[in-house]
């Protein structure tokens, strides 16, 4: 038995794990029917662990005979050229872990307060429906009912002046499917309320069962703010019938602006609120053509929040001058392993911008890691609820605590 190829043989394998992950990841950021992305999923689950007995099997000991000292000359063309895909895999998983175990916050986070909830503590059990997936609950460590209760002080370049210590809440990814049952989402909305921010944002992906759109008056019906409530909606919302999800949300006081920019004057100044659940649902809001409306002071600039469901528009955000992003769909990856970090991210950037604190100027970027997913498990990757203070860069304007 070769041992060093072997090796090899097991590091190749890596490098296929890796592609299927490339290749869940990009799929699930484009506007897929459920149904095919389920099919990709289970030749996903086929191929990870079939590849490397298959290496082993008809390179190792059969074909070629690598394993027992046959010649790679002799590995068939095919092979040859996936086995190329893979070692291309094996630098592509390098370059991910490398990025994870060296980020960095950017500047532009002053402070981040974080507070831990367990729900299931407080309760007395643990709040489990009858909904699909239970067992993943069980799972040793899984964090699903310990809520994140993070406040982040930023200083954001453009900010009004008058603004100085404007706070938002940013809620996301909350997937009524009925597993994780209505007692966790009651009470992850008083988290909410207890917050006292002066708008509160939900950048989508609300429900995995039409039925649960009952409980979004005890949940997120239940919030208000002196700047209203803003929401966009997600790709799991678009699976299912989206327009009644948004004329419920509505119902309760929400401002839709899926597609569309929200004008909100605060002290003087205006405050423009786009939202794009884009490719799943509408197109991109046009924030220039609000910005040039009958009510704006051409001699001041609107500060421009964008929620978009996918961190994947953070490209098209810096040609619109957004000053603010919040996005959601990533989770954090739900599942952060020691050293490699997040796997999972549907995102064309893979696990980049999985959750977390970006800045690309002109636009800052804040990915919610949300507070639920269709699959109950999360490790090492808390669910949260975020409280978000803006200050303003000019000597002695920042305050953060
Ligand atoms: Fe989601």
């Amino acid at each position: 038995m070769d041992w060093t190829r072997l090796l090899l043989f097991a590091l190749l394998s890596a490098g296929n794990a890796e592609l299927m992950v490339v290749l869940v990841n990009r799929l699930h950021a484009l506007p897929i029917p459920c149904r095919t992305l389920r099919h990709v999923r289970h030749l996903h689950d086929l191929l990870i662990p079939g590849f490397p007995l298959l290496l082993v099997w008809c390179l190792g000991f059969r074909g070629p005979q690598l394993l027992v000292g046959g010649n790679w000359s002799d590995v068939p063309l095919g092979w040859t050229v996936y086995l190329a895909l893979c070692a291309l895999g094996v630098l592509s998983l390098l370059s991910s872990v490398i990025r994870h175990l060296f980020r960095r916050a950017p500047a532009t986070l002053l402070s981040n307060h974080t507070r831990l909830v367990d729900v299931a503590d407080e309760l007395g059990t643990p709040p489990i429906g009858d909904g699909p997936f239970r067992w993943l609950i069980r799972v040793p460590g899984n964090q699903v009912f310990e809520i994140s209760v993070a406040t982040k002080h930023l200083t954001l370049p453009r900010l009004p002046r008058e603004w100085n210590g404007l706070s938002i809440l940013h809620l996301s990814d909350w997937h009524f499917i009925g597993t994780i049952d209505k007692p966790f989402f009651e009470r992850a909305s008083e988290l909410a309320s207890e917050q006292n921010v002066d708008l509160i944002v939900f950048t989508g992906d609300l429900l995995d069962e039409q039925d649960l759109a009952a409980w979004i008056p005890g949940t997120l019906g239940s919030l208000s703010a002196p700047l209203g409530c803003c929401f966009i909606l997600g790709n799991h919302d678009w699976y299912l019938d989206h327009r009644a999800i948004s004329a419920a949300l509505q119902q309760q006081g929400w401002v839709d602006v899926m597609g569309r920019v929200a004008s909100i004057n605060h002290r003087g100044r205006r405050l423009l609120v786009g939202g794009t659940a884009a490719p799943w649902i509408g197109d991109h809001p046009d924030f220039s053509a609000a910005a040039r409306d009958a009510h704006s002071n051409p001699a001041l600039r609107d500060f421009r929040l964008l929620l978009s469901h996918t961190p994947d528009h953070l490209r098209w955000a810096q040609s619109e001058d957004v000053d603010l992003m919040l996005a959601g769909h990533n989770h954090g990856g739900q599942v952060v392993l020691p050293l490699i970090g997040p796997v999972y991210s549907p995102s064309l950037t893979g696990c980049r911008f999985a959750g977390g604190l970006f800045e690309d100027s002109p636009t800052v970027l804040h990915v919610s890691r949300g507070l639920s997913g269709r699959h109950p498990l999360r490790i090492n990757c808390r669910p949260e609820i975020t409280k978000i203070v803006l200050h303003s860069p000019e000597p002695g304007s920042n305050s953060a605590g």
